[in-house]
């Protein structure tokens, strides 16, 4: 079996390179690379790379996701997000193959307190979020077999992420204020990562599986009893940290060029029930995440 990863170097496509390895003969490509083109701006070097190589699952974990910039960088925002996965759509619908793509949780408008079903109906609250549901409506519209799977709030062990950056504040000044009111489950890409190859798996021996699935942790938090969550750990380590304690502030405290849903919740019941799996609570791979770093 032959698997096109795109986007190697994200924190999900980092991770991918890893968990997909043992499924089959796996060519990963980001924007840069040379054999063959990996660059979802240009439509035509990747449609010519998918009729080149042929691969049996397309993955893709690529993707526009400066947020804030997307509001004004739209053209490009929307080539990457929502032009480029028709094309693997296409392709994946001519040839036979599986294409995995990922979305996000800024599909919807943050509305309510309940977990956000597949069912529920869509509804951006900014340009990100249009662009991300663009690319899941161009995928379902071509009739590819696929696995579209919505995550929200993703870190990655490589790189900076939201606990990295909690913990330099924390060594730095003497408040640390983060918002309180926007709620959500913060994910892996470890735990992504291993889910999309056991996801594949399954969905090969049984492609009725094909469908748009929520893939995060189970439990729920906001940022602010995320941020307090990891300096508890680094206290009990004894890091030293010149605030130990995060101060609760509004959404409407800290406004950004792009808005962001209050409720972030997914529910991740189907995808649990589909593929057999249990998703366990978001504190242990962030807990994970926080031993590695020390
Ligand atoms: N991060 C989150 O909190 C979050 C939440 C919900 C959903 N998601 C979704 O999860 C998926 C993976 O996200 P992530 O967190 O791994 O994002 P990421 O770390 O920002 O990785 C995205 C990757 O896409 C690449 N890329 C951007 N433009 C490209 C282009 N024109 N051609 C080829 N590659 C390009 C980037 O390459 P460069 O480094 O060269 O720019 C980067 O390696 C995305 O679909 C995202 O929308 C993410």
């Amino acid at each position: 079996m032959k698997i096109l990863l795109l986007g190697k170097n994200g924190q999900v496509g980092w991770e991918l390179q890893r968990s997909l390895t043992p499924l089959g003969e796996l060519v990963s490509l980001d924007r840069h690379s040379t054999d063959y083109c990996g660059n979802l701006a240009d439509r035509d070097g990747l449609r010519h790379t998918l009729q080149t190589l042929k691969p049996d699952v397309i993955v893709n974990a690529a993707a526009y996701t400066a947020v804030d910039k997307a509001e004004t960088d739209r053209d490009t925002a929307m080539l990457i997000n929502g032009l480029a996965p028709q094309v693997m759509a296409q392709e994946a619908q001519r040839s036979g193959a599986l294409l995995v793509h990922y979305s996000t949780d800024y599909v919807f408008d943050g509305r309510g307190v309940d977990p956000w079903a597949e069912s529920a109906v869509a509804s951006p609250v900014n340009y990100y979020g249009q662009t991300k549901l663009a690319g899941e409506q161009a995928i379902l519209a071509s009739g590819c077999q696929h696995l579209i799977l919505r995550t929200s709030w993703v870190y990655g062990a490589r790189g900076s992420n939201f606990a990295k950056t909690m913990l330099r504040l924390a060594a730095e000044r003497d408040t640390l204020n983060v918002i309180a009111d926007q709620h959500g489950a913060p994910t892996s890409a470890e735990l992504l990562a291993d889910v999309t190859a056991h996801a594949i798996t399954a969905t090969l021996r049984q492609p009725a599986l094909s469908g748009l699935y929520h893939l995060v942790p189970s439990g729920e938090t906001s940022w602010h009893a995320y941020a307090q969550f990891v300096l508890d750990f680094a206290r009990a380590q004894g890091k030293p940290l010149k605030t130990a304690t995060v101060t609760p502030i509004p959404t409407s405290a800290y406004p950004t060029p792009a808005a962001r849903p209050l409720n972030s919740r997914l529910s991740n019941q189907k995808l649990q029930q589909a593929f057999g799996l249990h998703l366990p609570q978001w504190q242990g791979g962030v807990e994970r995440m926080l031993a590695e770093l020390s």
